[in-house]
């Protein structure tokens, strides 16, 4: 069985090919660049994310490897995640909108996240790999980047094409090969009336 055959979710109930298939890889192709047709669709899928009021809370940084960009958000990464996040092509930062005219966005966090969702079921219809990280300094980021307060780097997310499997270092391998786990549904439903 390939390793993508391998991570598609065992779902108790049947959901769509793609959100089965999606994982975080931690597997990146550090000699592709990155899809920019397939780049374009993910950040549009993100754009056509609801969102409260349609306030569309949302920043997006593109930091393709290579550019200045990138170096800034890859310094700003944990050791761990640089170690294998670094060779994406891309690194996307999400950013949220906490205040519009002076006014707080309570759903902002909710809004990104629903954006970032979006961009990771479309990538990876597009045939790139994702992973989200909070693993980063976010205030070390924003100062990088010059991003200031009502705006702020919530999480970062590797995309690109998968790497090899057998070429990882062992820490990365034995996750990438880990049984892949939820808790049942019925421990999440609070009330089911
Ligand atoms: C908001 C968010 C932050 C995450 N931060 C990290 C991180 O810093 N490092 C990491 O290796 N994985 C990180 N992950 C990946 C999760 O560990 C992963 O999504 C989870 O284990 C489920 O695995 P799956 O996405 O392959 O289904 C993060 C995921 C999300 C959604």
């Amino acid at each position: 069985m390939s390793l993508i055959e391998d991570r598609v979710a065992d779902t108790d109930a049947p959901v769509l090919d793609i959100l089965a298939a999606r994982w975080s890889t931690r597997l990146y192709d550090e000699t592709s660049p990155i899809d920019e047709d397939a780049l374009a669709s993910a950040l549009e899928a993100a754009r056509w994310a609801p969102s409260a009021f349609n306030l569309q809370p949302w920043r997006f940084v593109v930091a393709r490897r290579g550019s200045a960009t990138h170096e800034k958000v890859v310094a700003t990464l944990v050791d761990f995640n640089k170690a294998w996040a670094a060779p994406a092509g891309a690194l996307v930062v999400f950013v949220a909108q906490t205040e519009i005219d002076g006014k707080p966005v309570p759903t902002a966090l909710y809004d990104l996240g629903q954006a970032a969702a979006h961009f990771t079921v479309q990538a990876h219809a597009d045939g790139l790999y994702t992973h989200q990280m909070t693993g980063f300094d976010a205030s070390a980021l924003a100062a990088a980047l010059g991003i200031e307060s009502p705006f702020a780097p919530l999480t970062v997310m590797a995309v690109g094409d998968l790497g090899d499997v057998d070429a990882a270092p062992a820490a990365v391998r034995e996750r990438e090969l880990a049984p892949r786990t939820r808790r049942p549904v019925t421990e999440s439903v609070l009330i089911d009336d």
